[in-house]
């Protein structure tokens, strides 16, 4: 770190600036956008960094490069929500032989957890089977046609949120008829739903389980669009729970949200910190998240920050 006054040694750290390097995925979401603020605001200069970040538009090798930059730059620590899963020994080696330590935000990854110092987010599977039991217990025996629109392909939130609502749904009479990316943009969802419509009908699909309510709110336009009422003709469940989310669910469009948790930051700073410090840190530290019923909304979401 910078010892801004040269006078290091003092005990106070009063004047101790540390550098953080942020790799985010990019600006796909409402959800990423209060993730951004969260992180900005944690990682102020007022809170003692400085914060150089970087937003990879989800390109996987671009926030590869960014977090190369990061060490070439010789930050005092680094902080990545890894864009997929897959892909990061290489760079994760390379910080470590620098001696620069990683804290992993939000999203996971497949390398060895000896190579970053700790991770702080949600329980992306339990949030998945949340949303497919919800989906269980409101269609069970009633046949179902399901559509779905996924998250950034190769995402630690994708692959979770699948596999979790899979889990959950096994046994009843929910079909899943197709499933493609709709990258976690709102553009994204519609114009996949758009495909989905024409290919199967408005009479054809009954639910659409998205990953997140950017795409839900997506899917909402794409079926207005084809003239069936969304959150009735065909029911919505998604995640993430942000403003204009809950709001869908209050004008009963949407009809269940699992929560995902973007203010991540403190927790994020509060890592760096220790780990700078050479305290011990716990290895992965999970945020828990609530569900919401479209009267549930209405009763919280005038008090939700985000
Ligand atoms: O990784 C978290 C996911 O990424 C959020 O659910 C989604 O909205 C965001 O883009």
């Amino acid at each position: 770190s910078t010892d801004a006054g040269g006078d290091g040694g003092d005990g106070g750290g009063g004047d101790e600036v540390i550098t953080v390097g942020f790799a985010q995925t990019g600006s796909e979401s409402g959800w990423r956008s209060a993730n951004t603020e969260s992180m900005k605001e944690a990682f102020s200069a007022e809170n003692g960094f400085e914060l150089v970040f970087n937003a990879a538009d989800n390109d996987p090798a671009a926030q590869i490069a960014a977090v190369r930059d990061f060490i070439n730059q010789g930050v005092d620590a680094i902080v990545i929500a890894p864009i997929v899963e897959d892909g990061w020994d290489d760079v994760l080696q390379e910080a470590a032989d620098a001696g620069i330590p990683v804290v992993l935000e939000d999203r996971t990854v497949t390398a060895s957890d000896d190579l970053y110092a700790s991770w702080v987010g949600l329980d992306f599977k339990k949030e998945g089977v949340m949303a497919g039991e919800w989906a269980a217990e409101t269609f069970g025996d009633t046949p179902t046609n399901m559509v779905v629109l996924e998250g950034t392909t190769g995402s630690a939130p994708a692959n979770d949120r699948a596999a979790g609502f899979d889990e959950a749904i096994e046994g009843t009479a929910i079909e899943k008829i197709d499933s493609q990316t709709g990258d976690f943009t709102r553009d994204g969802g519609k114009t996949v739903m758009e495909g989905f419509l024409q290919k199967y009908g408005v009479d054809g699909i009954d639910l659409v389980y998205a990953h997140n309510d950017d795409m839900a709110l997506g899917a909402i336009e794409a079926i207005e669009a084809a003239g069936a009422e969304p959150g009735v003709d065909i029911q919505i469940v998604s995640i993430d729970a942000v403003k204009d989310g809950m709001q869908a669910l209050v004008d009963g469009k949407i009809n269940f949200i699992v929560e995902c948790n973007p203010l991540l930051g403190e927790l994020a700073a509060q890592l760096v910190t220790d780990v700078l410090a050479g305290e011990e840190v716990e290895k992965e530290v999970y945020v828990e998240d609530q569900s919401f019923t479209q009267e549930q909304a209405a009763e919280v979401i005038d008090s939700r920050p985000y």
